[in-house]
């Protein structure tokens, strides 16, 4: 089979990590098309010498602009070259715009479309991300969900055929004749758990970040921040700062690219410095020294997709800046606490005591990569 991933942004180059691996393991033909959205080398190169993934085969250099803009360059670049390759099927990845771009370039050409993490739902419209996985959902042919949850979110709108723990059931608003040519949706775990599993021992050999920081084990913190409405709304990345100023235990944060430059544009009105602080700025990390300094963490603060799970696998307390998560799991078993970017609640949430709670296999048992691949075997 020859199958073609669409990637572009940081986190789609860690969940795609697992699949591409399982898909050469397997003997099938891997196509990468890397759609350029992020280019600095510590967002996007360094994820590919450090996860060992193929050089991809055409990077389409779309870069930075405005959402209709960026989408619109992605979905005419990756048409022409799927023209061109004779996918048997093409896989997506999470929720960015390079996801919708891919999913329409291939939806319109008819080609099978398959999404890895679908069924999410934060039920939040502001997020550009919403709009993108929804989207993506309706018009893909295969759904691969994380959790039993994402499962539950697409049976409630309807999809052709869910299989809920571990039973089809065909929607009666099912367009067509034969279960298997209509969608189909089940969880088959996150990859992005996979990912961890692989990569956290070869890390200890690896990084040396706890040393270059001069940090001990649990005695420091991680933050991240790159969701708009935490950067764009200067008053909202100002109760950020606020908070972790005030918490004053020292905190770590790689700070992307966007939230750097919002940081230096607002730096007047936002009339708040972390120079001479707690608070260490960083640039962005690898993917290796990240597992290391979250494992060792005392807690996370971030606003992160993908950082609320990893804390959650890590058993790391973690505090979401953000009124709402897709990952409610992690909230219901106790690990998870959302904050938005209310500086009271950060820091009262920061000096809590936390009890240790259990952390149930809720993201798969590792494998989610190689079912994948099953089911694209036995369907295409
Ligand atoms: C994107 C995704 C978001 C994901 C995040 C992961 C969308 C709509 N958003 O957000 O879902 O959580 O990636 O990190 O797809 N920039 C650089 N160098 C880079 C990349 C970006 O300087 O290599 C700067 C540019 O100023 C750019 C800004 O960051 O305008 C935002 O980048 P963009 O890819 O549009 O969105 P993210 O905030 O990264
Ligand atoms: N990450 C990283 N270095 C950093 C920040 C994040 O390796 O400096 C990793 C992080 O461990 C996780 C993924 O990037 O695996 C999350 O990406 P991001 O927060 O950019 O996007 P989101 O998950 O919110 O979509």
């Amino acid at each position: 089979m020859k199958i073609v991933s669409i990637v572009g942004a940081r986190p789609q180059f860690i969940k795609a990590a697992p699949v591409i691996k399982a898909l050469r393991e397997a003997n099938h033909q891997n196509f990468l098309i890397h759609t350029g959205q992020h280019y600095d080398y510590g967002m996007s190169r360094v994820f590919f010498e450090e996860l060992g993934i193929p050089e991809p085969d055409v990077n389409l250099g779309v870069g930075s602009g405005t959402h209709g803009w960026q989408t619109g360059e992605m979905l005419i670049r990756i048409e022409e070259i799927l023209l061109k390759e004779n996918a048997d099927c093409v896989l997506v990845y999470g929720d960015t715009n390079t996801t919708l771009a891919g999913a329409l370039s291939v939806v319109k050409l008819r080609i099978p479309l398959a999404h890895v993490e679908a069924g999410l739902r934060s039920f939040n419209r502001e997020m550009p991300e919403e709009h993108n996985r929804i989207l993506t959902d309706h018009c893909s042919d295969l759904l691969f969900c994380p959790t039993e949850t994402a499962v539950k979110n697409l049976e409630k709108e309807s999809f052709a055929n869910i299989v809920n723990e571990g039973k089809l059931i065909t929607s009666p608003h099912s367009l067509s004749l034969t279960p298997y040519s209509s969608p189909l949706a089940l969880n088959v775990g996150d990859t992005m758990y996979d990912a961890i599993l692989q990569f956290t021992e070869i890390a200890y050999q690896y990084s040396t970040i706890l040393k270059d920081l001069g940090l001990e084990p649990k005695t420091y913190l991680v933050a991240t921040v790159h969701r708009p409405y935490n950067t764009d709304i200067p008053e909202k990345l100002h109760d950020i700062l606020a908070a972790f100023l005030e918490i004053g235990e020292p905190i770590i944060f790689p700070v992307h690219p966007r939230t750097r430059k919002k940081i230096s544009e607002l730096n007047d009105k936002l009339n708040i410095s972390t120079g001479a602080s707690n608070v260490k700025m960083i640039d962005p990390i690898g993917y290796k020294d990240m597992l290391i300094l979250e494992q060792n963490a005392r807690m996370i603060l971030t606003d992160s997709g993908g950082m609320q799970k990893e804390a959650y696998f890590f058993g790391v307390p973690c505090i979401t800046l953000r009124p709402e998560t897709e990952w409610t799991e992690t909230v219901g078993a106790g690990w998870n606490v959302l904050t938005g970017a209310d500086t009271e609640r950060i820091v009262k949430s920061v000096r809590s005591v936390w009890p240790l709670k259990d952390r149930p296999a809720i993201y798969g048992d590792g494998r989610a990569a190689n079912k994948i691949v099953t089911l694209l075997d036995e369907r295409y």
